[in-house]
C-alpha cells in the first residue's frame, strides 16, 4: 500500500495560522547541497571516545554577495554531524564561544537530566566550558544537537545552532539500509529564513506564533542539488525549524519509504507519496530512484515551492527488497493501577500554556517512577477552526503513540517517538517510560511557544536513592 495523504487535519495546517509566510522560490542558481562533515573524535580509547563540541559564531556564503554572520557547532553553521554507537562510553568536552549563554541538548537521546541532555538547568557561559559524559544505550536513530537557554532557544536555532545525531547500532547495521554517510546515507535538516541585507535579523522577523523565513534551507543551502550516484539514497529528514510544518513530496509524485522515526527503525516500511512533519520530528526514509536515467533532476517540494533537487548520475543497479518486518518494538506493559497522565497544551500567540501555567525553572511539575510506564493523554485544546498543530516533546524518554482521539495513529507511528504533532482538538495518548532518574522537560516544539513558556518539567524517580537536584532560576542563565 502507497498512502497519498499527510493524515494531519487540513484546518489546521500552518497555512492558516495569522502570521503564515509561504515559501518562496529563490531567484538564485542552484548550490551543491551542503554535507555537514562527520564530527572526528578527538581520541578513542578502547570503548571510551572523546569529542569536543563548539558553538561559535562565523560567517556563511548563503545568498550570493555578503556572507551571512552565523552560529554553528564545530563549524560557522548548523554543525558537523556527531556520529554516536550503541554501548560506547562518550565524553564530550563542550565549549561556548559565543557572546552569550547557551545550552547543548541533545534531543532524543536517552541520558540524564536535567545537566548530561542539556536543557536549561546546563548553562555554558561564553568563553566556558562543561564536560559530559554517557554511555549510549538505545538503538540506531537520527537525532540532534541544538541549544536551549531559557528563553532564548528559538533566537539561537534561528542563528544556526543545529547538529545532526546519527546513532548506530548492529541489529540496524544487518538491514538493507544505505548507511554510506554522505554519499546514499545524507541528513536533510529543513529550517526557513529571511535575510535582510543578506543578514538574519531575528527581532525584525519575530513572531510570538512560532518564527517563519520566507526562504527554505536543507542542511543550511538555498536551492541545493544533491548528486545521486547511487540507485537508493536515506534521507535523515530532520525539522528543525523554529515553527514551520513541511509538507513534502517529490514534484513527480515519486514514492519513498519511510523505515525509522523520531526514536530508530520502525517495524514494517511505510511506503507514501507525501509526508508532513512539525518541528523537530524526524523521519527517515529511502528513495529508489531506479526508475529514473542518468540527468533526470527530481525536485522535492513542499507544498508548491521547491526545496532542494536531486540530480541522477551514473549509478549501478540494485535490486534490493526491503523486509516487511524491520525490527520488533518491545512494547512495555503499561503498569497497573496507575492513572492516566493528562497534559494540555493550550493558547496560542502570547496565550500559551502547558497545564495552565507558564514555565517556572524552579518548580517540578510532576513526578513519575522510573521503570514504570504510564499512559499520558495529550490535549490540545486549540479550536479545530482557526487553532494550530502543536508538535509535543519530551526529554529523556522515547514515547509509543497509542491513539489519537481513540482512533488509530497515523501508519508512520507505530515506532518510538520523541515528538508528536497534536492537532487543534485532539487528544494523542502516548506510553511513557523512564529509564534513568533525573529532571525532564516536556514542551511545545514550536520554539517561540517554548520560549513563552509552553513547557513544564517532570522529575523521573528512583523510590530507593532520593535525589536532591539544584534548579537554577532564569537569573542564574
Ligand atoms: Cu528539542 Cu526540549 O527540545
Ligand atoms: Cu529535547
Ligand atoms: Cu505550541
Amino acid at each position: 500500500k502507497v498512502y497519498n495523504d499527510y493524515f494531519f487535519d487540513e484546518p489546521v495546517f500552518d497555512l492558516h495560522d495569522g502570521g503564515y509566510i509561504p515559501l518562496e522560490k529563490v531567484d538564485i542558481p542552484d548550490q551543491p547541497l551542503n554535507i555537514p562533515a562527520a564530527l572526528k573524535p578527538d581520541k578513542v580509547d578502547g570503548n571510551d571516545v572523546y569529542y569536543t563540541i563548539t558553538a561559535q559564531a562565523g560567517e556563511t556564503q548563503i545568498l550570493p554577495g555578503k556572507k551571512t554572520k552565523t552560529w554553528g557547532y564545530s563549524t560557522s553553521l548548523l554543525g558537523q554531524t556527531v556520529v554516536f554507537k550503541q554501548g560506547v562510553h562518550y565524553h564530550i568536552h563542550l565549549v561556548n564561544e559565543l557572546p552569550e549563554v547557551t545550552t547543548f541538548h541533545w534531543h532524543g537521546l536517552n541520558v540524564t537530566g536535567p545537566i548530561v541532555d542539556g536543557g536549561p538547568h546546563a548553562p555554558v557561559y561564553p568563553g566556558g566550558s562543561r564536560d559530559i559524559d554517557f554511555t549510549l544505550d538505545q538503538p540506531a536513530q537520527t537525532d540532534w544537537l541544538h541549544p536551549h537557554p531559557c528563553p532564548n532557544t528559538a533566537r539561537q536555532v534561528w542563528n544556526g545552532l543545529a547538529a545532526a545525531v546519527v546513532v548506530t547500532d548492529d541489529e540496524e547495521a544487518k538491514l538493507p539500509f544505505p548507511r554510506n554517510y554522505g554519499v546514499d546515507d545524507i541528513p536533510v535538516i529543513l529550517q526557513d529564513r529571511t535575510y535582510h541585507d543578506n543578514q538574519l535579523d531575528y527581532k525584525k522577523d519575530y513572531d510570538v506564533d512560532g518564527t517563519l523565513g520566507k526562504y527554505a534551507l536543507v542542511n543550511g543551502t538555498i536551492n541545493g542539488v544533491f548528486d545521486v550516484t547511487t540507485q537508493r539514497v536515506r534521507l535523515r529528514i530532520l525539522n528543525g525549524s523554529d515553527r514551520r510544518e513541511w509538507r513534502l513530496h517529490f514534484d513527480d509524485d515519486h514514492e519513498f519509504t519511510q523505515i525509522a522515526s523520531d526514536g530508530g527503525t520502525l517495524p514494517e516500511p511505510v511506503r507514501f507519496t507525501k509526508l508532513m512533519l512539525t518541528c523537530a520530528e524526524r523521519a527517515e526514509v529511502i528513495v529508489d530512484f531506479g526508475d529514473k536515467k542518468p540527468g533526470d533532476v527530481v525536485t522535492l517540494m513542499s507544498d508548491d515551492t521547491p526545496i532542494m533537487k536531486f540530480k541522477i548520475g551514473n549509478y549501478t543497479r540494485e535490486d534490493v527488497k526491503l523486509p516487511e518486518h524491520l525490527t520488533t518494538i518491545n512494547a512495555p506493559e503499561v503498569t497497573p493501577g496507575l492513572p492516566v497522565t493528562k497534559t494540555v497544551m493550550s493558547g496560542m500567540d502570547d496565550q500559551v500554556r502547558l497545564d495552565g501555567k507558564l514555565f517556572d525553572m524552579q518548580r517540578i511539575d510532576r513526578r513519575q517512577k522510573i521503570g514504570d510506564t504510564v499512559l499520558w493523554d495529550v490535549v490540545n485544546t486549540n479550536d479545530m477552526d482557526g487553532g494550530m498543530i502543536h508538535p509535543f516533546h519530551m526529554h529523556g524518554c522515547q514515547f509509543l503513540v497509542i491513539s489519537r482521539n481513540g482512533k488509530d495513529v497515523y501508519p508512520n507511528e507505530h515506532g518510538w517517538k520523541d515528538t508528536v504533532g497534536v492537532n487543534a482538538g485532539e487528544t494523542v495518548r502516548i506510553a511513557v517510560q523512564f529509564t534513568k532518574f533525573g529532571v525532564y522537560m516536556y514542551h511545545c516544539h514550536i520554539l517561540e511557544h517554548e520560549d513563552t513558556g509552553m513547557m513544564a518539567q517532570i522529575e523521573a524517580y528512583d523510590p530507593d536513592h532520593k535525589h536532591e537536584y539544584h534548579l537554577i532560576s532564569m537569573d542564574e542563565m
